[in-house]
């Protein structure tokens, strides 16, 4: 499973980066605000500081606007993904890129039936959101399972899962057992993954039992 970071925060890309854990990253309108910054700028930055693929996502709302957007959002750099929001012309949008070999991901998708037409429409990625269903007291994990398993019905569909709105690591483990391609994580959640208990018990036990014997590896 790959593992994208959900943020524009630059620092906090470069610093992740620097584990060699992250395969890409995704960004939306509501994380440029956060970030406070021009979008084509920090888009840009974050586009040259991890290789794997970028999403950046258009804010029009018309298919020609999309277009537009989508067009100079893909001229920034090779590695960035066109984020269209799952609605009508999103799809058309998605369609048209897709026949022009740009990059896309999908964005807001509640419904198998949603994630169905971004693989039709030719979506690079579609992102189903899990933890916005979960606050509205479905399931965002059966959702994913719904789509994976339409995905493996038909060999031809390159479309990948991206799992989106991630809140927790349950989240991202029991994606990876069902088999979704990708989950897009913010930060806390990815250095959350990290931690567990008996791991910092467990190192406070050997580092102790090591002082004992006064020796030095080095
Ligand atoms: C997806 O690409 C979105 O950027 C993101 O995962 C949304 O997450 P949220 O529901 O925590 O805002």
């Amino acid at each position: 499973m790959e593992f994208f970071i959900d943020t524009a925060d630059i620092d906090e890309i470069r610093d992740l980066a620097s584990t060699g854990l992250v395969d890409g990253v995704t960004t939306n309108p509501s994380l440029i605000a956060k970030s406070g910054r021009d979008i084509l700028e920090v888009t840009k930055e974050i586009a040259e500081t991890v290789s794997g693929p970028v999403s950046a996502e258009v804010t029009a709302l018309d298919y020609d606007g999309m277009i537009a957007e989508g067009r100079k959002l893909a001229k920034i750099a090779d590695n960035i993904v066109v984020k269209l929001p799952l609605t009508e012309d999103g799809l058309k949008a998605c369609k048209t890129f897709s026949d022009e070999g740009i990059k896309t991901n999908v964005t807001l998708c509640f419904s198998a039936a949603q994630a169905l037409l971004a693989a039709k429409a030719g979506a690079t990625y579609v992102s189903p959101f899990v933890g916005r269903l979960d606050d509205i007291g479905q399931d965002g994990l059966e959702l994913i399972a719904d789509i994976v398993e339409i995905f493996e019905n038909f060999e031809a569909l390159e479309t990948k899962v991206l799992v989106a709105s991630t809140r927790n690591p349950y989240h991202i483990v029991e994606a990876a057992k069902l088999g979704a391609h990708v989950a897009t994580i913010p930060p806390k959640v990815l250095r959350s993954m990290y931690s567990h208990h008996l791991t910092d018990k467990g190192l406070d036990t050997f580092m102790k039992d090591w002082a004992s014997t006064g020796q030095s590896i080095l």
